[in-house]
């Protein structure tokens, strides 16, 4: 028997519950032994719940679970930062395996807790913290331990993927989805975060430690969020062959890690962009499997429960197994990340200029100047003094292209530079040539 303890019992603790009383006998029978959910610590016990659970089984007091030398597993739902962190460390301190969904105290003390389990030969497991239901982290930690991986570019978050893609869609204006998803349940009442890109930021963070061995601070990831991309820039992307999506990106760039989130064209044909809706996928390629690809749902209280109880599962095998010690993703050393204004990559400008003789020379000759190449350009017929003029440069380093826009602001005839936006110009699958493909070479 394993005994198991929760820390929280909001959208996904309660989700948790449902899957651990659904699915009994089918977990009991992949562990060899029984799962007895002993403690849940809850903030009201009087609170209405959809889930059938004994009231003496709840406590508002963490000591109860945390000092209860009967409880081999915590499971830890109640998110943020504190008191969280405080819970997870002394339930390993009190030689407790832990499980838990929290990206942020994940991303930001991953180190010190793993250094922590393995000290007290427990373990400490998280899939749940990226991507919800989507597995991603056992994959990389075991599926693909094989390979070096050289790239990830990841959609993980669901609240920015259902607006752009209802952007995209339905024609409609930022805001305006915004306020429908908040409707719909979509997005959280206070979804600065999804919206500018945090979470997405602390969900790569994780990923690329545990695919680079090396820990991430996720305070020196370039982060960029959702909320300046407009109506117009998803139409004029769409009749360039690409579509808006918010990327997690994090790969090798020579000794350096490039690590960050923004919004980026990428081609149509990309399987990511074909990932709509609250869903999220991860696309990634090592050296020996190519490329592979995870999807599915990012967030919600089943798909979370789902990675939570597989986490309890795994754990509890080993603390049956009586072999207990975590998986380190904590090598000892601290990535050295690229700076942005160092990264290259293809930009889509989008200007507005007086449609008069000779602006397009004067806009050429200052991105020229700045070693800024084009590669595609649009003017829209607006029958207007002043026209939308829409450009797509070659790969460059964002500090020239920067200079460059600076530059273009002051010419006389260029009204507005409205959006600056990446375009990941990366080879689609199929194109990586890296390895033999053939099965049985
Ligand atoms: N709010 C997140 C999302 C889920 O929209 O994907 C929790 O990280």
């Amino acid at each position: 028997m394993v005994n198991i303890a929760l820390l929280g019992l909001g959208t996904v603790g309660s989700g948790v519950v449902k899957v651990l009383q659904q699915n009994k006998d089918n977990i009991n029978n992949k562990i060899g032994t029984e799962i007895s959910l002993k403690k849940v610590l809850v903030k009201n016990r009087d609170k209405k719940r959809d889930i059938n659970l004994k009231d003496s089984m709840m406590t508002t007091n963490p000591d109860e679970i945390l000092n209860d030398d009967e409880i081999d597993l915590i499971v830890e739902l109640i998110g943020g930062e504190q008191p969280a962190y405080d819970y997870i460390k002394r339930a390993i301190q009190s030689k407790k395996s832990v499980v838990t969904a929290n990206k942020l105290v994940i991303a930001r003390y991953g180190p010190e807790i793993h250094r922590l389990a393995d000290k007290n030969r427990v373990e400490i497991s998280y899939e749940g913290s990226v991507a919800g239901g989507l597995p991603i982290i056992r994959p990389l930690k075991e599926s693909l331990a094989a390979n070096r991986i050289k790239e990830i570019y990841g959609i993980l978050n669901g609240t920015t993927n259902y607006i752009l893609t209802k952007m995209t869609q339905n024609q409609e204006e930022f805001s305006d989805v915004l306020t429908q998803a908040q409707k719909l349940g979509y997005a959280e009442r206070d979804p600065s975060s999804d919206i500018n890109g945090l979470d997405a930021a602390y969900k790569i963070s994780i990923l690329a430690s545990i695919a680079f061995e090396s820990f991430i601070d996720v305070e020196s990831i370039f982060v960029e969020g959702i909320q300046d991309i407009e109506q117009v820039d998803i139409e004029l992307a769409g009749e360039l062959g690409y579509v808006i999506k918010l990327l997690a990106i994090a790969k090798e760039d020579g000794d350096k890690l490039d690590v960050r989130v923004h919004p980026a064209f990428i081609s149509k044909d990309h399987p990511l962009a074909l990932v709509n809706d609250i869903y999220n996928a991860v696309y990634l390629q090592g050296d020996a499997v190519g490329d592979v690809m995870s999807y599915g749902q990012g967030a919600g209280q089943m798909p979370t429960a789902s990675a939570v109880v597989a986490d309890i599962i795994q754990v509890a095998r080993c603390i049956c197994e009586h072999r207990p010690g975590a998986t380190l993703i904590d090598s000892g050393a601290r990535a050295d990340l690229k700076k942005i204004k160092d990264v290259k990559n293809s930009f889509y400008l989008r200007i507005r200029v007086n449609d008069k003789p000779g602006v397009m020379a004067k806009v050429t000759r200052v991105l020229g100047d700045h070693q800024v190449s084009l590669a595609s350009v649009l003017q829209k017929h607006r029958r207007s003094a002043v026209v939308p003029l829409v450009l797509i440069t070659h790969p460059v380093r964002e500090e020239f292209l920067m200079r460059s826009i600076s530059e273009l602001e002051k010419i006389e005839d260029v009204i507005e530079i409205n959006s600056v936006i990446r375009v990941q110009e990366e080879k689609n699958p199929g194109q990586n040539k890296s390895t033999k493909t053939e099965k049985g070479e």
